[in-house]
């Protein structure tokens, strides 16, 4: 059943949060005669009451929707298992009774899928009973297998534990920092999924643009505002209504622009570049960066008012090569093997990896962190001829990646083009930053300005990271252009 608008009639916060995840209007009833009211006016696609409820109340509730001619199911939350006592509240005339957050979880799914038949069975370990069995073993919890978020490791059920706890706080605004390639984007997912699925989550990367670009993708901007704005243009803050807005590399921010930001965070009120008008912004917002904001403050690069601001209850997400979360590499490699769909034929032949891979993956050091390994798996699922994935698939990426952080001599010059040269070296730069163009230009030492400049003179501009020759095997979701927007 797909539920768009449910009215809950509960007192309790936890059911009220949990239902109201999986739709996108909830509206809520203290009793029954007031549920009935809202019933009648509103007419829901499911009413959900909650667990202190008896049957009785169920079958008063069935027959007061009856006695409005409307035909709306009724489920009930309960608190724990309510196994024993469903059959009594089914009697009664509930379409079913489940714990909340089992009752949530059926119903996003149905969401997405056709939903399977429903059954009276509590949570099993903690994950949704739409997960696979043989999946459970990647994930912390439920969330995290909602965003893939894989890893089971000490330091990963801290994060996820720290994620819930902010999620379901009222912080915002929300930063989450950690090394390129650690999750970032997906811990942004996570705290979205738990506040509130249904609304869109929208992102922006703001290294990618140019920072007129960036304020009028922001807070869009009204006609004639400035050459070339031919209509008004709806900002990401205002299409994200009650969702989330995710402001990727954030340190990229230009610093005027950071002013605006702040002033949207204290007042809550923004106006579209050219408007008068002043437009609530309710969404949280959430930035990511994998610099040191402090440091960045303390250096005038990045407002330290800001950073104040943002950093309230910063998440960390911890690195590959913390030795913490050494059992997670070779989870997340066999994840990355199951999953991939680089070459479908291949790798549904390759069944696993050799404990010497598994191992030689744990000595990495792993500067690109989870994506670096999800590249080196998908080049060995090319490269393996046998059903095992051995070290010989993995070694050759690995010692590319050991040589390019050792600062070695690099190819032997043939050719002393200074052209070529700097083409090569931006292309290195791009590789080794997996083509995150603010920190290759800041690796470049040049401006990023200047770096698109000079990605156009060489025709790199479609550069997204990847192999030495520019091959590109970056992750769709990480295009430095990316201005995703999904509900
Ligand atoms: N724990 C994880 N489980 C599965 N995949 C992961 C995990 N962490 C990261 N990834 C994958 O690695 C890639 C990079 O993740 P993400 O974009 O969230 O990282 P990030 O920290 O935002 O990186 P950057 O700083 O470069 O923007 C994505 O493809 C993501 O799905
Ligand atoms: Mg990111």
């Amino acid at each position: 059943m797909v539920a768009k608008r449910i009215v809950a009639v509960s007192t309790d916060p936890d059911t009220q949060r949990c239902i109201g995840r999986a739709c996108n209007e909830l509206l809520v009833a203290d009793d029954l005669s007031e549920g009935l009211d809202i019933i009648g006016t509103a007419c829901p696609d499911l009413v959900v009451l909650g667990g202190k409820h008896t049957p009785t109340d169920v079958r008063a509730l069935v027959e007061g929707i009856a006695q409005r001619g409307l035909n709306i199911p009724v489920a009930v939350a309960h608190h724990e298992n309510p196994n024993a006592a469903s059959d009594t509240y089914i009697a009664a005339g509930a379409w079913n009774c489940l714990p909340g957050a089992v009752l949530a979880e059926y119903l996003q799914s149905a969401r997405k899928d056709p939903p399977a038949p429903m059954l009276s069975q509590p949570i099993l370990d903690g994950i949704s009973p739409h997960i696979h069995d043989s999946d459970k073993q990647y994930y912390v919890d439920a969330c995290a297998a909602v965003v893939n978020m894989v890893g089971v490791s000490e330091s990963m059920i801290d994060t996820v534990r720290l994620i819930t706890l902010v999620a379901e706080s009222r912080c915002d605004p929300i930063l989450i920092v950690g090394e390129t390639g650690t999750g970032k984007e997906l811990a942004a997912r996570a705290v979205h999924h738990l506040r509130h699925p249904a609304a869109p989550f929208v992102a922006i990367n703001c290294a990618a643009l140019t920072a007129s670009l960036l304020e009028s993708e922001l807070f869009g901007h009204v006609k004639g505002s400035f050459t070339g704005a031919d209509r008004d243009k709806t900002g990401l803050l205002e299409l994200a209504g009650d969702g989330s807005v995710f402001l990727d590399e954030i340190s990229e921010m230009p610093l005027d622009l950071q002013a605006k930001l702040l002033r949207v965070l204290q007042e809550r009120v923004f106006r579209k570049v050219g408007g008068v008008e002043g437009i609530a912004c309710r969404a949280t917002i959430m930035a990511s960066s994998n610099r040191n904001l402090l440091q960045e403050s303390l250096e005038n690069r990045f407002r330290r008012d800001l950073y104040y601001r943002l950093s309230v209850c910063p998440i960390t997400m911890p690195s590959l090569s913390d030795p913490t979360r050494r059992r997670d590499i070779g989870l997340l490699a066999e994840y990355f093997l199951r999953t991939s769909t680089i070459h479908p034929g291949k790798s549904s032949r390759i069944k696993c990896l050799t404990r010497l891979a598994v191992e030689a993956l744990e000595r990495h050091s792993w500067p690109g962190n989870v994506r670096e390994l999800r590249n080196v798996i998908e080049r060995a699922i090319l490269h393996e001829t046998t059903d095992k994935i051995g070290l010989s698939s993995i070694e050759g990426h690995l010692a590319e990646y050991a040589a390019l952080s050792a600062d070695g001599p690099g190819l032997p010059i043939r050719d002393f083009s200074l052209a070529k040269a700097e083409r090569e070296l931006i292309g290195r730069a791009l590789q080794q930053t997996e083509g995150q163009k603010s920190r290759a230009a800041a690796l470049l030492g040049i401006s990023r300005a200047t770096l698109y400049d000079k990605l156009r003179l060489y025709g790199l501009g479609q550069y997204k990271g990847g192999g030495p020759a520019g091959q590109s095997n970056a992750d769709p979701l990480d295009a430095a252009e990316r201005i995703g927007a999904s509900a």
